[in-house]
């Protein structure tokens, strides 16, 4: 395939937003009229506040919430997640009007991987197929042939038979993957996330030994040092559903610790304790890109239709291809 890289502008700066004097029950019954009035789903991700996934339509994992956007009959979709995530419905949705809380929520694995950058790097590996992680710009999308997520990347390489591939940006993901699959020869860009990477292997042992009875369950995003602690690796919603299946009563969550908003939902009496991050003292185990968005601007979105997420046209139609094939194969 054509792997030049239609010229974009970069994200402009988000302005600072406005302050908002509502009691939060005001807040949250202004965000219900205001989504009535525009005709507006709200899609949340399990690592937003737990108050936006309360308000939300759908809350998800990425391909959730990527079927959910691409099967919506809402004239706006309010996206509360990251960069991306409204990207990727904008590209599913070009005639939609789709609003993000604060657009400046990126993440470390889509920033990580500049697309100018990725084109030159891709041309070291002619006649490879390239098969990108979600989490990555639209630019990048439109220089992949299919794209995956945490919770079909396995099937998606397996389905590709013996093609050569390349894998990007997550290097623990693919790592994952190539174990999973059988593809030693995966070839893979160096990102990481930066929430997944900082969990330390060292004090999760620790915590093991103070909980035997309680079993370790992790994200792909993890590294290896934690994963080879895991009894069972997944999507966030793979993860809450091991949690409600399971017989087992305990369990050490590695993963961003909004997931146990709806985990405690889904098991409920069930012991969820979150992995401990290298560094005691931060919030490491929170995305600081999930975390910019609040209800505060989830209101001034659907009050103002704005900040809005756009895609070049011709970077849309490059990258509609490689998510439409992965929701075909999904
Ligand atoms: P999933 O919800 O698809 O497992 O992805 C996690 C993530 O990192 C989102 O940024
Ligand atoms: Fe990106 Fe990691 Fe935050 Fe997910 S948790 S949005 S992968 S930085």
């Amino acid at each position: 395939m054509d792997r030049h890289l239609p010229t974009v502008g970069s994200r402009p700066p988000a302005p600072e937003a406005e302050p908002v004097d509502l009691a939060p029950d005001e807040l949250e019954a202004e965000i219900r009229r205001l989504k009535r009035e525009r005709n507006a789903v709200i899609l949340a991700h399990y690592y937003q506040e737990d108050e936006l996934q309360d308000l939300a339509d759908h809350v998800g994992d990425s391909l959730q919430l990527s079927q959910a956007a691409a099967r919506t009959q809402a004239d706006v979709i309010a996206f509360c997640g990251v960069h991306f995530m409204a990207e990727t419905a904008k590209i599913l949705n070009p005639g939609k009007i789709v609003i993000v809380p604060d657009l400046e929520a990126g993440c470390s694995l889509a920033d990580g991987c500049p697309a100018p950058v990725f084109a030159r790097w891709l041309e070291g590996y002619p006649g490879h197929t390239v098969v990108s992680y979600i989490n990555c710009s639209a630019q990048v999308k439109a220089l992949s042939d299919v794209i995956c997520t945490s919770s079909n990347a396995v099937k998606i390489v397996k389905a590709l038979g013996d093609q050569k591939i390349v894998f990007a940006p997550d290097r623990h993901l693919g790592a994952f993957v190539a174990k999973q699959a059988g593809r030693p020869d995966l070839v893979c860009w160096q990102g990481t996330c930066i929430v997944h990477e900082t969990f330390s292997e060292r004090r999760l042992i620790e915590l093991m030994a103070q909980h035997p009875d309680a079993e370790v369950i992790a994200h792909p995003e993890c590294h290896e040092g934690i994963l080879r602690h895991a009894a069972h690796v997944a999507s966030t919603s793979g993860l809450i559903e091991y949690a409600r299946t399971s017989p087992k009563q305990a369990f050490i969550v590695a993963t961003e610790a909004g997931i146990l908003h709806k985990m405690r939902a889904a098991a409920p009496g069930k012991t969820l304790i979150p992995a401990p991050p290298d560094d005691e003292s931060c919030s490491c185990n929170l995305c600081p890109f999930m975390k910019r968005n609040t209800l505060e601007k989830l209101y001034l979105a659907l009050r103002d239709l704005r900040p809005q997420v756009d895609v070049p046209e011709p970077v849309r139609v490059r990258a509609l291809r490689p998510i439409q094939r992965m929701l075909e194969m999904s």
